[in-house]
């Protein structure tokens, strides 16, 4: 029998996978993936390594607590050992962090404290000032501090670096990785380059973020923004060590989220967000090489936690990620078409229980009500409370009851000018084409459209 005797004892050893159905250009290919780590993310190697390490030089005693900063995946890998171990776990999350990611937290035993995201470095409350302070303050306390924690590269040197040489046969002409503290390209970066001279270390970097510039011309720009998650800076971490890199590619968000889907419709390798961006930087560098190169991309986490934003075609289409067809009329700016069975609906005949379940599931506050494809009224959750609001027994009476069947229809070809009118009511905009019901619009379907001008 082989097996694990401790989730802990899973952490490592992932697999290695050559990628057969994407054009590579003369190169092979090979995508190591992270997200099989029992925590889902290489951030699993480091939390153990970062706890062993305290623990060898007496920083943490049985029962302690450890208190990190993030909100990402070094917290699950964190509470992943401080479970097993016995020791408290505390993480500081800015307030902007998604509910999602707060519950996975706490669900794994963490205790979440929240600070203000409004807040730059060297305020006490911006988040990882305010975790190092409660770990001063707190007694048998930890800051792991992953940012400028050793033992993060350590996790790299030991584990990820050699185990990759293994794999690929001690024959490796480049690796493809992102920074987010530098622990992966500092620590797998250098260990490879000690195995083998000739192997290029390949930067990925999200557009925005300082460090593809600061490596390819030596200029500090002033960072911007990017949607990509886990990776990218605004300042090189203390841990990362540049040097080691040969060449940097800054890739644009709309590439990393295309290349992530292109991995998954190809591949069948279902990855989030930061790998797009890898992978992206992979196969530039693969399709610029002229003789087969050996390469190798880290896949850091899976996409299940990216699945209402990178995978998502409505998300894609709101942030301009995706190019929708050009109406040069009201239809550009419906976010669900219902020619294309997009639009969520409800029947007249149906309860308003099953209509306002549909709300909350699609997380919207209207629905049109449509019969034989037409629409007769719409109903929002301001009608179901007047209506249940003395009498919950109302909730089993059918839409068609209490829906509003004076409609604000608009001609597709109306001006964007004639739906404010619609919103100064309070309304959403019916958009109709002779007989036929084409979608709603609403306040935020018109920032989108707007929005999406500028960029
Ligand atoms: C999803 C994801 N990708 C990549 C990284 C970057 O790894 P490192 O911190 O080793 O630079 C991180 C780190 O936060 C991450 O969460």
């Amino acid at each position: 029998m082989t097996f694990a005797s401790n989730i802990l004892d899973s952490i490592g050893n992932t697999p290695l996978q050559e990628l057969r159905n994407i054009d590579t250009g003369p190169c092979r290919l090979f995508a190591k993936l992270e997200y099989h780590n029992p925590g889902g993310s290489i951030k699993d190697r480091i939390a153990l390594s970062m706890v062993q390490t305290a623990e060898r030089d007496g920083l943490i005693q049985p029962g302690g607590t450890l208190i990190e900063a993030t909100a990402g995946n070094t917290g699950l890998g964190l509470a992943l050992v401080a479970a097993q171990k016995g020791y408290k776990l505390l993480i500081v999350i800015p307030d902007k962090m998604s509910q999602e990611k707060v519950f996975h937290l706490q669900a794994m035993g963490a205790e979440v404290l929240m600070t203000r995201s409004d807040v730059v470095k060297g305020h006490p409350e911006y988040y990882q000032d305010y975790a190092a302070r409660i770990a001063q303050e707190t007694p048998n306390a930890f800051y792991v501090n992953q940012f400028a924690n050793p033992a993060n590269v350590q996790a790299h040197v030991e584990g990820t670096g050699p185990e990759i040489w293994q794999q690929m046969e001690h024959n490796i002409d480049a690796f493809v990785c992102g920074v987010g503290t530098g622990g992966t390209l500092t620590g797998v970066g250098s260990y490879l380059k000690k195995m083998s001279e000739k192997t290029q270390v390949i930067l990925a970097d999200p557009e925005g973020s300082v460090l593809a510039d600061y490596v390819n011309e030596g200029v500090m720009r002033e960072a911007g923004s990017w949607q990509v998650e886990g990776i990218g800076e605004d300042f090189i971490p203390d841990i990362c060590d540049l040097s080691l890199v040969d060449r940097a590619y800054s890739i644009s968000d709309q590439l990393s989220f295309a290349t992530g889907r292109e991995l998954l419709a190809r591949e069948g390798i279902f990855v989030g967000s930061s790998s797009g961006t890898i992978l992206a930087a992979a196969l530039h560098y693969c399709r610029s090489q002229t003789e087969c190169k050996r390469v190798v991309a880290i896949i850091p986490d899976s996409g299940n936690k990216y699945i209402s934003k990178m995978y998502n075609d409505h998300w894609m289409l709101d942030q301009g990620f995706i190019e929708r067809k050009h109406y040069g009329d009201l239809r550009d700016l419906i976010s669900r078409l219902h020619r294309k069975h997009e639009t969520v609906v409800a029947t007249p005949d149906e309860t308003l229980i099953a209509a306002q379940t549909r709300m909350k599931m699609h997380d919207i506050s209207q629905l049109p009500v449509l019969q034989d494809d037409h629409i007769c009224g719409i109903i929002d959750e301001s009608d179901i409370l007047l209506a249940v609001n003395d009498h919950p027994e109302h909730f089993r009476d059918p839409v068609s009851k209490y829906m509003t069947k004076k409609l604000d229809v608009v001609v597709h070809t109306a001006p964007i000018k004639q739906l404010l009118q619609t919103f100064a009511k309070d309304h959403v905009a019916i958009v109709m084409h002779g007989d036929e019901f084409l979608g709603i619009i609403t306040r935020s379907d018109l920032l989108n459209y707007l929005r999406r001008k500028i960029s």
